[in-house]
Order: C-alpha cells, then structure tokens, then sequence
C-alpha cells in the first residue's frame, strides 16, 4: 500500500520542481500521475511534435526515485484540431456539438479522431515505453465523464447502423426483436434507422423516452461499446512499444449509471482498474458506504486490487466549493480505500491550480505551495503505509457475499423506470449499505461468472437475464447457493421487450412463485412484515402466489393484505428467496442478519453506526480495518485478542476509536 499524487508539473515553472520533489519524498509519496490533458504540448501544430518537455520531467522524477503513471492525452484534442476538423467533436442528443474550452468534447467514434490519437499515444508509448521512470500507463482521462458515452453525430449514426446489421443481420430480424409493428415502425433496410435523437424520438417530456425501448437499448450498448473499442485501440498502441501495465479513471456507480459504459467490458483491456473518489464536494456529499460499494465495484470489475487514482485532498469545487476535509478525513478515506482494495492511493491534486476552471479545487498544497496540515497528514499516512508495507501485501476483502451487477438491466430500467421513485443503482446500494452496516464485505460480480465461491447471492431488479446467466444462477442454486432474487426480474428478453410468460418470467420455475398482480405504489405505502421485522413498502409490491415456495413474509395492509410479499424455494441443494416488494433500510439490516444467521456469513451482531468494519486478508494474513467515519470516538467490540499494527498495542474484546479514527487489527 502506498499513495501518490496527481501532478502538473508543466504548470510550474522547473525552478519549483525541485521543492516539490522534496516535499513528495519526504511525505512518503511513490508515484505520480501525469500528462493526460497535454495534447497541445506533445503537438502543438498539426504534425509538429514536442517531447522536450515529458523528457525533462521525467529525468527528474528518477532523480527523486518517484515513478510515473503517464497518460494518453486523448481528453482533451487542442483548438486547433477541433478547428481543422470540426467532424471529431460530439454532438448531444440535441444534435449541438460540443465545443472546445472543457474537456471530451470528442466523439468516440470520429475515425479523424481515432487517427490522430493512434499518431500521438504511438508516438508516447513508442518514446517512453521501456522508460524505467514509468510504471504504468493511464487511458485518457475519466472515459465517459459529462455525459459523453452517448454521441448523436452523422458517424455515429454510420456506424451504429452497421453495429445492428451485425447483431440482426436482417432487417426483418430487427423489425421483429424491436417489435416495429408498434406504432408502424417497420424499417425497409438498415439505412432507415435513424439514431435516437430528441426530436426524432423524445415525447414532449424527455423523461419518457418515446423512441423504441429495443432501439434505445441497443444504442446504449453501441455507445458504451464504442467506448471499449476506442480504449482498446489506445491499449494496442501502447501495448506494441511497453510491457507497463495499463488502467483508465473509472467514475463512481451513481455518475457511471446515466454515463453508461459496461466497465466489466472496458476492464477486460485493462490490466488493473482505477477510479475518482472526491467525497465531499460542490456536487454533494457521498455517504460512506456509498464510497465503499464504489471500491467494491472497482475491485469487481477485474476481481483484483486496483487503484484509487484521483482521491479528493482539500475543499473541492468549480465555482462553488465544498467543506474542507475535517482533520482526519484524508487518512481515514485512504484507510478505506486500502481497506476495499486499493493498493495505491493518489490524491487529486498535487498543488492547487492557481487558474483555469478548477483554480478552487484543492490539492494537498494549497495555491501557495506551502506544505499544510493536509500535506502533514498524507504525510502521516505514507509513512504508516511504509511500515505497514513491511508485514502486508495487497489487500483484498474476504466476500462471501456476491452482488449481481448487471449493465444490461441497469440501462433497461435507466430507459422505462417501472414506477416513480425507482432506481436500478440506488436499490442495488441499499442491500450493500446493509451488508456494509454489519461488516459484511461483498463483491460486484456478473450474473454468468463462476458464483459457487459466495455463500449468499443478491441478484437485485434483474430485469433481463441471457441464457447465460439464468443457467449460471440456477446451477449455482441448484448445487446449494444461496439465492436473493427480486420484484422486476425476469420479466423481459435482451431486446428489452416484455416476456410472455407469468412473472417473474424466466425466474418463476427456481424461486417457486408466480406474480399475476402488482402494485407499483407511486407514493402509496403498504405495510409488511417478515423475516426483516415490520416495514413498509414504498416502491413496488409484487401480489406472490406461491407455486412450490414457502412465504415468510406478507402485506399487512392494501387490498393484498395476508398475500405473500416474500419467499423461501427448495431449489436442487440450495434455496432460492424472492423477495416482492422494497423494505425500509433498517429492516435491510434486519434481513440481512436474518442471511447472516443462516449463512454464517460473520456479521458483526450490531450496527455501529458510522463505523466502517472489513476483513480482508493478503492471501496470508488476516486483518480486519476499523474505521470510524463519526466526528465522536466510538467503542467497537471485537471478542478476541488482536494487535492494533499502527499503535502496536493489545487490544482486548474492545477498541476505543477516536474522531475520524483508525484501527488496523491483527491476530
Ligand atoms: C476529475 C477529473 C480531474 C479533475 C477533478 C476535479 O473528475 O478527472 O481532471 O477535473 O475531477 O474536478
């Protein structure tokens, strides 16, 4: 474990490098990320190219034994490209391109522009790809940010259009996987399909969608893989001149889902995944299991420790900025990352910015360049990482828990939602936030992995499941998993059309139950109780009739009242559970102790609220992370004789954490 920094040295001028690469080695800092918005350095003109600079960086970082993580330039093309060749820039589903003066205003798919970047990252990669200051590369720079995955230019259209002749091969075929007899959509020939654009599409209320549900989501899996292809490529020119291992910025859950790249597909050209971690900031705070569920789908994506590559180090914002980090806070998050997962942490930004659009965004100096009580603290913490370094490799939480991410389902329900209220990544964090209340780590895996390793699977709204993942959940069940199905799965086919068979369709047979009435409640409250204690539904109630399940649970109020709304299925060796209806997030914590009873699964016997607990373990040792997220201390139990490796003390069935607090225990 180790931590590092986001650093712009080409915004400084080189007499400052020196303090600066002073300052890093003294707090402990290994690796620093650079060059990914620095187009109109490397080519300043068209096909005029400057690498003076990178080289000269670069040969100090070595006098100062930092490594680098060095970046395609790929977010930002400079003017004068845009100016040349204005067919690169992205148009919104409005038709308005994107202008230069921000950042990604490309379309993934522009050939000029895939051209250009093949010239420069072969250029880099073939430059400084055996350059023993670099230790990995980075793909452009947050692939997708500012709802740029979706682009609705003349290309796109071009090139969606043979994405579907791939996929159908004929046009009848399309016509009849989308349904086009709907509303007379029949299409003569490919070439009559038009992008889903406002304006050709969009009912008066943008919300609805109006445009084919088969159509949309299609061109949401054509986007999000033009976006895998366009890393690809990034990958194969650098891949050709280096053996350094390659990642790319992945974004957080709740920006990822209305973005839309399938990140399980992206991270197979990578070899480790990273992502953005900013907590509190202009745009809000993220609670703290919110972060950790993001640290898990990072880890997820790829099953392997990944990085944290940009980690918020002061007040952030744009124009307005948020609170600074309370004393404590920046240990205490890069603690949690490590704690989910992460091997380095690299804090965002070196030094604040003293123009440009982010000149409020702290980094760990300020705009002075002073060294402050943040640099004293990630100090502090490098210096821990080194010693803990000594006993412990990478770290990786021990999940008995699985969680089925499904991009399919999430983009499904992103384009028709059911019901008001109801959202695909926010149901998903409730059964995490739980899990993560009772110190239960849990993985992001697809429904058609391997899953016989958990002993609980949570599949939440899997709306469409492929042959695929069916066979691989129901093998799972059947061989003796643990099975969590919910209301709003198997109800629809890939095309995203309704199934005809009974709900909950190709789930009915396992979970033992058929739904031939619901209730999407649109702010209606229903009464229930169960195995999770009593609660009330505020989203969906799916009526259950049981066809070989048991309920244990049922609705206490509305018309279905004393009908099931949750059940338990013998299924082979194992138990699938459907459960009909949302819960209140306390009685969340309740089912979830209810599994844990059953399952073993090594919860802790109460919520302490605020305190993050995980075990995790380097395939050698075991330790478990305390951490305390309160602004008060708290005291946790811990029922054996362990040893805080930071303060080096005994610890005996109780720890005292202070504020903010941290707690590494070992056995
Ligand atoms: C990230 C981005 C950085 C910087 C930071 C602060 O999203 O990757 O380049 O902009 O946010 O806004």
């Amino acid at each position: 474990m180790r931590i590092g920094v986001d650093y712009y040295p080409e915004q400084w001028s080189e007499k400052r490098w020196k303090t600066d690469l002073e300052l890093m080695n003294k707090a402990n800092i290994k690796v620093v990320r650079i060059g990914e918005f620095s187009w109109s350095l490397y080519e300043p003109q068209e096909g005029e190219f400057d690498f003076a600079w990178m080289d000269k960086i670069l040969d100090t970082l070595r006098k100062y034994n930092i490594s680098a993580v060095l970046c395609t330039p790929s977010a930002t093309p400079p003017k004068w490209m845009v100016d040349k060749y204005p067919q690169i820039l992205q148009e919104d589903v409005y038709g308005r391109q994107k202008l230069s003066g921000t950042r990604k205003h490309y379309c993934f798919n522009s050939s000029v522009y895939r051209d250009k970047c093949h010239m420069l990252n072969s250029k880099i990669a073939e430059r400084y790809g055996k350059n023993p200051v670099i230790e990995g590369w980075q793909i452009d720079n947050e692939l997708g940010w500012a709802n740029t995955t979706r682009c609705y230019c003349d290309e796109c259209q071009d090139k969606f259009r043979k994405w579907l002749i791939h996929k159908f091969k004929t046009i009848s075929n399309l016509n009849k996987k989308y349904g086009t007899l709907t509303w007379s959509q029949v299409y003569n020939s490919f070439d009559e399909v038009m992008i889903p654009k406002a304006g050709t599409c969009y009912e008066t209320d943008n919300e609805t969608q109006g445009q084919n549900p088969g159509l949309l989501l299609d061109y949401y899996r054509f986007c999000s893989d033009s976006v895998c292809s366009f890393t690809q490529e990034a990958c194969e020119d650098i891949r050709k001149y280096s053996a350094f291992p390659i990642t790319t910025n992945m974004l957080d859950a709740s920006i990822n889902s209305g973005t839309g790249i399938d990140y399980f597909k992206l991270a197979k050209s990578l070899d480790f995944t990273s992502w953005d971690n900013y907590i509190e900031f202009q745009w809000g705070v993220a609670e703290d299991s919110a972060v950790s569920r993001d640290h898990a789908l990072v880890r997820g994506y790829k099953k392997q420790p990944f990085w944290v590559m940009e980690q918020q180090a002061g007040p952030c914002g744009w124009s307005k900025m948020g609170p600074t980090p309370t004393p404590g806070k920046l240990r205490l998050w890069t603690y949690s990352a490590v704690a989910n997962g992460a091997d380095t942490v690299v804090y965002f930004r070196w030094r604040s910015a003293l123009s440009g659009l982010e000149e409020y965004w702290h980094g760990v100096l300020n705009h002075d360049g002073l060294p402050g009580r943040r640099y004293e603290e990630i100090s502090k913490t490098g210096e821990e990482f080194e010693k803990l370094s000594l006993h412990l490799g990478k770290l990786m939480p021990k999940a008995e828990v699985a969680i089925i991410k499904s991009f399919d389902s999430e983009w499904s329900q992103s384009i028709h939602s059911h019901v008001e209220g109801f959202n695909y990544d926010k149901y998903e964090l409730s059964f995490y936030r739980a899990l993560y209340k009772l110190g239960i780590p849990a993985d992001f895996v697809r429904a058609d992995q391997n899953l016989s390793k958990y002993k609980f699977v949570i599949a939440p709204a899997l709306v469409m499941a492929q042959n695929s993942e069916l066979d691989s959940l129901a093998s799972y069940a059947r061989n003796g998993g643990c099975l969590l199905l919910t209301f709003r799965s198997g109800i629809k086919d890939e095309n995203n059309s309704m199934l005809p068979q009974t709900a909950p369709g190709v789930f009915s047979e396992m979970a033992g139950v058929t739904i031939n009435d619901y209730d999407p409640l649109m702010g209606k409250e229903t009464d229930v109780s169960g195995v999770f204690g009593k609660s009330i539904a505020h989203i969906w109630c799916d009526i259950i009739n049981t066809t070989s399940a048991n309920s244990i649970g049922v609705y206490t109020s509305d018309f279905y009242f004393g009908k099931p709304c949750m059940t338990e299925n013998k299924y082979g060796d194992g138990r699938v559970f459907y459960m009909g209806c949302d819960i209140e997030d306390d009685s969340m914590v309740t089912l979830i102790k209810y599994f844990d009873k059953m399952l073993n699964l090594n919860g802790l016997p109460y919520e302490i609220k605020g305190v993050e607990s995980v075990e995790t373990s380097d395939g050698k040792s075991q330790v478990r992370f305390i951490m305390n997220h309160n602004e008060y201390p708290v005291v946790v139990p811990i029922y054996r004789r362990m040893n805080d490796m930071l303060t080096k003390m005994p610890v005996d069935s109780c720890i005292s954490i202070e504020p903010y607090g941290v707690a590494v225990l070992k056995e």
